[in-house]
């Protein structure tokens, strides 16, 4: 498709029905177009491989959300460049509209948005009375105008990326938000377009706010201690005027002690000359975890797994150290009954998991690789009766809480949500119908070379355990209050891990944990 250049309402309505069945992903800017733009253009072309899209960029310096004294007049302008650069980027249009454009009928004639108080009153909404107010209004209209499929906006902006979302989420409007991380200059300062103002001088002195926020971001994780004191007399000591810089909560961006919070935004603005900048990092006290339950043959191993591969974190089964007692129990022939017999069985226990660059789980026990054995339809049978044994759930959620310690794990099982990490980040209720879990425990007996019993015979076995796990007196499988559930009946392996990663970026930002 070659590039275009639309002015009109009507140009972006037959730019829009050129190209039926394509997905329209949006990027709106203020133009002056830098290296964060190219991101956010490079992101929403390569955003789908399957389906068929092109990028819409906007360029209108909206006058709304300037206040009065603020730089709406000098705000850099130049479309030739901006053309160039999001063609380069990979855009497929400029939409460059008019006022007029945006409002037909005059300012006067349209609803104007007022974002929330609680969103606008810290950050930059403290200074800035009106700005927020009219992002929203200006990004409502091009939304309504242009009618994309996806929205492209950056976290540098971290206060319009909250706002911005909870318009869309209140409105119920059909545009899926996706966010880019900060972009950073070789020498670490965040890319803007008001960096165009800078003299060489300013530039060599603004530089102190991103650095000493980066450094402030490697300390924390070491430390968990920030002194915002100090900082603010750093930038302060490097000839900088600071407007605001704060912790807040990053959802509801209301102010909170750090140590506080298990993850919150420490955002600056500085004045630097006439120009004003800002920049934040993410303060996380320690790294994510991803709970996901469920009851038997719902697909969480596969998809959990996966996920935590595709995010670089560390998978823990705690399914598979239940087989894995089971299986040792059966063995040793120990009656799990027998209170005295069961704690000295356990008392050297020692079950490691790891999972091997190809994928495949190793379940060691005292070192013996037991990865098949546990898989055993005889296994299979007793674990969740094991499983109900207040001793064996006490050794081994000791120990899985010992592993999650610092956080990056993507756990699956029955009781993680509620019991095991009830801090987790993110919870997750995986389930299916017991008729839809039947056919795939029946695939996966078959491909691992057991005898596969028939159909019906497979769900009752699947609702005896349910039961079983659900009735249980300690830690039965139930979904915790604030777990998310996917009934992942006649979904791909694909849709659900497509579902986590949209419930996973909806609670942790690029910035924080990135999506590869
Ligand atoms: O971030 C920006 O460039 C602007 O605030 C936006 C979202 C294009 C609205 O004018």
């Amino acid at each position: 498709m070659k590039f275009t250049i639309l002015r009109t309402k009507s140009d972006l309505e037959h730019w829009s029905n050129q190209g039926q069945g394509q997905e329209l992903h949006f990027v709106p800017t203020m133009g002056c177009l830098h290296q964060g733009h190219k991101e956010l253009i490079k992101a929403a072309k390569n955003f789908s491989e399957e389906q068929p899209s092109k990028v819409l960029v906007s360029i209108f310096v909206n006058p709304l959300q300037f206040g009065e004294g603020e730089d709406f007049k000098k705000y850099p302008r130049n479309l030739e460049k901006d053309c160039q650069t999001a063609l380069e980027a990979g855009a497929n249009a400029i939409w460059a509209p008019s006022l007029e454009t945006i409002f037909p009928n005059g300012q006067e004639n349209y609803f104007t948005i007022q974002a929330p108080y609680a969103l606008k009153q810290s950050l930059c909404g403290a200074n800035r009375r009106n700005h927020f107010d009219g992002v929203a209004t200006i990004v409502l209209r091009l939304l309504n105008l242009v009618n994309p499929s996806h929205l492209f906006l950056g976290e540098k902006d971290w206060q319009q990326l909250v706002i911005i979302k909870q318009l869309i989420q209140e409105l119920g409007l059909k545009v899926e938000v996706k966010s880019i991380a900060t972009v950073r200059d070789k020498d670490g300062l965040a890319y803007s377009s008001r960096n165009e103002y800078l003299t060489i001088e300013e530039r060599a002195k603004i530089i102190t706010l991103s650095k000493l926020l980066l450094q402030e971001s490697s300390q924390f994780q070491s430390d968990k201690t920030i002194d915002l004191n100090k900082l603010r007399s750093a930038l302060e000591n490097n000839g900088l005027r600071v407007e605001y810089l704060e912790t807040v909560d990053y959802k509801s961006l209301a102010p909170v002690n750090y140590y506080e919070s298990k993850l919150c935004l420490l955002a600056a603005a500085v004045h630097c000359g006439k120009t004003r900048l800002i920049d934040h990092i993410f303060l996380m006290n320690r790294k994510p975890i991803i709970a996901i339950d469920g009851p038997a043959g719902a697909g969480k191993s596969t998809v959990t797994k996966r996920f935590a591969k595709q995010l670089g974190l560390i998978y823990l089964d705690t399914g598979a150290m239940y087989r894995a007692v089971t299986w040792f129990l059966q063995e040793q022939k120990i009656d799990a009954d027998n209170e005295k017999e069961l704690i000295k069985a356990l008392t050297n226990l020692k079950i490691d998991i790891n999972l091997k660059d190809s994928g495949i789980q190793q379940v060691l026990l005292n070192g013996k690789d037991i990865s098949k054995e546990i898989r055993s339809p005889r296994v299979t049978q007793e674990v969740s009766r094991i499983a109900s044994k207040a001793t064996v759930r006490q050794k081994l959620t000791a120990q899985q809480k010992l592993i999650g310690l610092k956080g990056g794990i993507v756990a699956e099982g029955r009781d993680i949500g509620s019991t095991v990490f009830p801090d987790a980040e993110i919870k997750i209720f995986l389930t299916a119908s017991s008729k839809e879990r039947a056919k795939r425990r029946a695939n996966d007996l078959a491909n691992q070379g057991f005898r596969v019993p028939n159909l019906k015979e497979l769900e009752s076995q699947i609702q005896e355990r349910d039961k079983m796990d659900s009735a249980r007196e300690i830690a039965p499988l139930k979904k915790a209050k604030d777990a998310k559930e996917i009934v992942t009946d006649g979904m791909t392996i694909e849709e659900v891990i497509e579902t986590l990663t949209k419930i996973f970026r909806e609670e942790i930002p690029e910035e924080v944990w990135p999506s590869n």
